[in-house]
């Protein structure tokens, strides 16, 4: 198939994911029926260079729900869908006082992707006057949440901001996550999965991982969404890589957005306050000497988690490691993900006895980790590094489809590709991968 073929197919999915009417884009039929943040982002990214009013209407679409205090949550429930668990009467998310009041919304947030799409949307976009304004009617809202994150999610003021949930790494089911559920002991709780009905119950979390991200969801609940009370009270409190990084490379992306729309000095110069420290204390808090990668840091049991995943190479993209120490994780990367009867990058160390090359985040390759890698490596200089991702990341979706995730193992010719079908970000950043 001609890259051009391809890339009309990818077109193709996402067409037919976005809604008309409410003016954003399901990650796929059945499985996620609503609007998700960071897919979103990264949707917005594949319109952006062929459809820059979708890629507009889809940040706005997710920008119509933020909360009064800079919020932005994880899903907006635009419509009612009873294909999906657990739905807005579950979330409950105006328990918050401040929580949007046009829209009905989880009370957790994702990766915080928007800044960087917004610039890679003014990079791609060709008409720059046009873009630029909506970035101007936009940036400040960004910038909002931003503030949000340093100022209530980061409890010893250490430029690094926690997440509550399993769902807010967007790893949702990852082995990580495995050693905080021991110190857990939630009810059996009664709920009807739906997500089993639409996808092999093998390819994704076990009815008990739900009870927990239940559990997690009750706790802050009972306390109103109160991010000091969260911080005080939840069993799960995490500072992750990825997360993180994904607010730095958002943050230095407000930068170059601001500079470019001038007059913007004091918001310049916060966001170089918050690049400065959070950089440096995730450098000194996140790394971890002896695997030679970033880890999550588990701020509950005051520990950092000593497993590799896809995550622990994410820093590239948001140039945090200095150039020594991007050798070293890209060789670490290269060293246990890298081997040549694989596809680049299972989402968790394939040696670990935890991996499962089917299960949702304990194994396959995600599409959208391999476009912040390509990135990632190529900023550093790592073209064939880069490119083997790129060609992976083409070379899957090609032979299998436009799945969810795949799996890694080479080995493994037929039916690789799982999880939800017509994905939109596997379809939006194949388009970007092959645009550039
Ligand atoms: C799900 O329902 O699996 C989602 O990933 C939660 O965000």
């Amino acid at each position: 198939m001609t890259n051009n073929d391809l890339i009309k197919k990818a077109e193709t999915v996402l067409n037919n994911n976005f809604k008309e009417d409410k003016g954003f884009t399901i990650p796929c039929e059945g499985l996620y029926p609503f609007q998700w943040n960071w897919d979103s982002g990264f949707i917005a990214v594949g319109f952006a260079h062929y459809d820059a009013n979708k890629a507009k209407r889809e940040v706005e679409a997710l920008l119509s729900a933020q909360w009064e205090n800079g919020f932005i949550p994880h899903i907006i429930f635009h419509n009612d869908s009873d294909t999906y668990f657990p739905g807005p009467e579950f979330h409950q998310s105006k328990l918050h006082p401040l929580a949007s009041k046009s829209h009905r919304t989880t009370g957790m947030t994702q990766p915080p992707v928007l800044g960087f799409v917004l610039k890679e949307m003014y990079d791609i976009i060709e008409d720059k006057a046009d873009i630029l304004n909506f970035i101007k009617q936009n940036i400040d809202k960004v910038f909002n949440n931003h503030q949000h994150f340093y100022t209530h999610r980061d409890p010893n003021q250490e430029g690094l901001v926690f997440i509550y949930h399993n769902w807010e790494s967007g790893t949702d089911n990852s082995p990580i996550w495995d050693d905080i559920w021991d110190t857990m002991d939630p009810p059996n709780y009664k709920f009807e999965r739906r997500d089993t009905t639409h996808v092999d119950a093998a390819q994704r979390p076990t009815n008990r991982e739900y009870d927990y991200y239940l559990h997690l969801i009750e706790i802050a609940k009972a306390h109103n969404y109160d991010e000091a009370k969260i911080a005080e009270l939840s069993p799960f409190l995490v500072q992750d890589p990825l997360f993180n990084a994904m607010l730095i490379k958002s943050n230095a992306a407000l930068i170059e957005l601001y500079e470019l729309i001038g007059d913007s000095e004091d918001k310049i110069k916060t966001l170089r306050q918050w690049q400065t420290k959070a950089i440096t204390r995730f450098n000194e808090k996140l790394f971890n000497e002896k695997l030679g990668a970033y880890v999550h840091y588990d701020l509950r049991n005051e520990k950092q988690i000593e497993f590799l995943s896809s995550s622990s190479f994410a820093p590239i993209f948001a140039d945090i490691p200095n150039e020594e120490r991007a050798e070293i994780i890209v060789k670490t990367m290269m060293d246990k993900f890298g081997s040549e009867d694989r596809y680049l990058c299972a989402s968790f160390d394939p040696d670990s006895d935890r991996f499962n090359p089917k299960k949702y985040w304990r194994g396959p390759v995600w599409i959208n980790l391999n476009w912040l890698l390509f990135k990632g490596l190529k900023s550093y200089g790592f073209y064939d590094i880069a490119n083997r991702v790129k060609d992976d990341s083409v070379q899957l979706i090609e032979r299998y489809g436009f799945y969810e995730y795949f799996d890694s193992r080479k080995s493994v010719k037929e039916n690789a590709g799982y999880g939800g079908n017509n994905f939109s970000w596997s379809a939006a950043l194949l388009i970007d991968l092959l645009k550039c």
